[in-house]
């Protein structure tokens, strides 16, 4: 029984590296900006996890930088609170704390600890560059700040020496004077002054939508959300808000997630499915299900693909009768390029049929972002296995991760309309195997 359960807690150990591998490759070198919840250090426990938890990702190559918070209501309320000298001087009596808290447990390294072995440097310093807010509407902010720059050189070069950066939300001006900044705000801009992979909120909230929770925002469903949830909480709903501007200004992912679970950051990170929500500019803006009004605009492209063989004829009734399984891109009125997801759900399995992109479009990485978006497709409807019959696109496919299969393989339904002449070549990709 004992030797059971070891066996199976290793397999999943093995499968849960296995799958984290692609990520471990893929984040080696990229910038992550990472702004810690105020509420977080609260539980003690939870946040010494978590801080070796960015050890960890530090020691796989990431190159970190951390802005954390101060405990004090006031820092909730920035950017717009007045700060007088004497909350000036608690936020930053909390920031050196917090600073040095945080640094002690990057220091760890007691042999049976998650950071044994370790070694993480990390500095803190003068990197924001702030004004006052100054007097609006005849109110003076006194010590509330803007940022005015970022000394991303300076940051870049604390990177190459493989040093973690620590920033509180303060910031220093010219003429020698402190300022009070909002956290979440200092790690927008220091995400795009940095154009980092990666802008991460860490926070003691998720967001759902009803019940079930969001896992993926693109930049218009971001919008929406925050037009109509006016009840988040106003730090939820400002870093919703600046992952936005974010993602619309160059870094290509934020990632809101709720810390108050164990590894929730790793499982965010390194898992397919993730844990929190994922705000992305890459997303599918221009993709959408394809609508009656665009059948004419289909046949016109896939026509001279079906002419060559590359693409199976599908008559018009065929193509108004799988219409819901289609998408297509469209660009100035054009269709530029479409595709089919049939489902098979009894098997778990989906067919991805009549993948096309326009010539003068190849090459433009259209035909991976179609495909990774019906990968999430077909996930999100519980299908576990993906199939495709193709003529002439063998290695493009397998370059995406499908590999070479047997007719047997594919649905009973979907091996009797085989179509023996074209001698197509069957590939799959399980979903789920990065
Ligand atoms: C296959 C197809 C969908 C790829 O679309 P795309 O938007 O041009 O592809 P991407 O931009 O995502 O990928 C481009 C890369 O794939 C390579 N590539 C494109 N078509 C390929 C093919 N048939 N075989 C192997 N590699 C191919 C390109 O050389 C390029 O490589 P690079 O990244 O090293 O420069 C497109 O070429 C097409 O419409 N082909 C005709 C229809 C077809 O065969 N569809 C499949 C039916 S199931």
């Amino acid at each position: 029984m004992n030797s059971e359960h070891n066996a199976s807690s290793s397999s999943l150990t093995v499968s849960g590296f296995r799958q984290a591998a692609p990520y471990i490759h893929a984040f080696r070198g990229k910038t992550f900006v990472i702004a810690i919840d105020a509420a977080l250090p609260e539980d003690v426990s939870h946040f010494t996890a978590l801080i070796h938890d960015l050890a960890l990702l530090h020691s796989l190559g990431v190159r970190l930088v951390l802005v954390h918070d101060h405990p004090l209501p006031h820092a909730r309320a920035l950017p717009l609170a007045v700060t007088d000298g004497r909350t000036l001087d608690l936020l930053r009596s909390a920031a050196g704390q917090m600073r040095s808290h945080i640094e002690a447990l990057l220091s760890m390294g007691l042999p049976n600890t998650p950071m044994a072995g370790a070694v993480v440097r990390v500095v803190s310093g003068n990197f924001v560059i702030a004004r006052p807010l100054g007097i609006l509407d005849g109110l003076d902010y006194q010590h509330s700040g803007q940022i005015r720059r970022i000394e991303h050189q300076a940051i870049r070069r604390c990177q190459e020496q493989e040093t973690m950066v620590l920033l509180p939300p303060l910031g220093y001006s010219p003429s020698g004077e402190c300022f009070a900044l909002a956290a979440q705000e200092v790690a927008a801009a220091t995400a795009r002054a940095l154009q980092a992979e990666k802008l991460i909120y860490l926070l003691p909230h998720s967001l759902h939508r009803g019940r079930k929770a969001i896992r993926e925002l693109n930049l218009d469903q971001a919008r929406t959300f925050i037009r109509r949830r006016r009840r988040l909480p106003p730090h939820v709903s400002a870093a919703l808000q600046h992952a936005l501007e974010t993602c619309s200004r160059g870094v290509r992912r934020c990632h809101l997630v709720d810390c108050r679970a164990d590894g929730a950051l790793l499982l965010e990170l390194f898992t397919r499915d993730g844990c929190g929500t994922m705000i992305s500019a890459d997303s599918y803006e221009d993709l959408r299900p394809a609508a009656v009004d665009d059948i004419g605009g289909i046949i016109e492209l896939i026509a001279p693909l079906e002419a060559r063989g590359f693409l199976v004829s599908r008559p018009r009734e065929v193509l108004e009768r799988d219409l819901k399984h289609f998408i297509v891109v469209e660009r100035d009125g054009m269709i530029i390029a479409c595709a089919a997801l049939i489902p098979f759900p009894g098997e778990g399995m989906g067919e991805i049929g009549c993948l096309a992109v326009h010539p003068q479009y190849h090459d433009q990485g259209y035909g991976r972002k179609i495909l990774e978006y019906l990968e999430r497709k077909a996930a999100a409807a519980g299908l576990h296995r993906l199939f495709v019959l193709t003529t002439q696109a063998l290695h493009w496919f397998r370059e995406q991760g499908f590999r070479k299969a047997e007719l047997a393989e594919l649905p009973i339904r979907r091996q009797d309309l085989y179509n023996y002449q074209r001698r197509s070549r069957t590939l799959i990709k399980d979903l789920g195997e990065g």
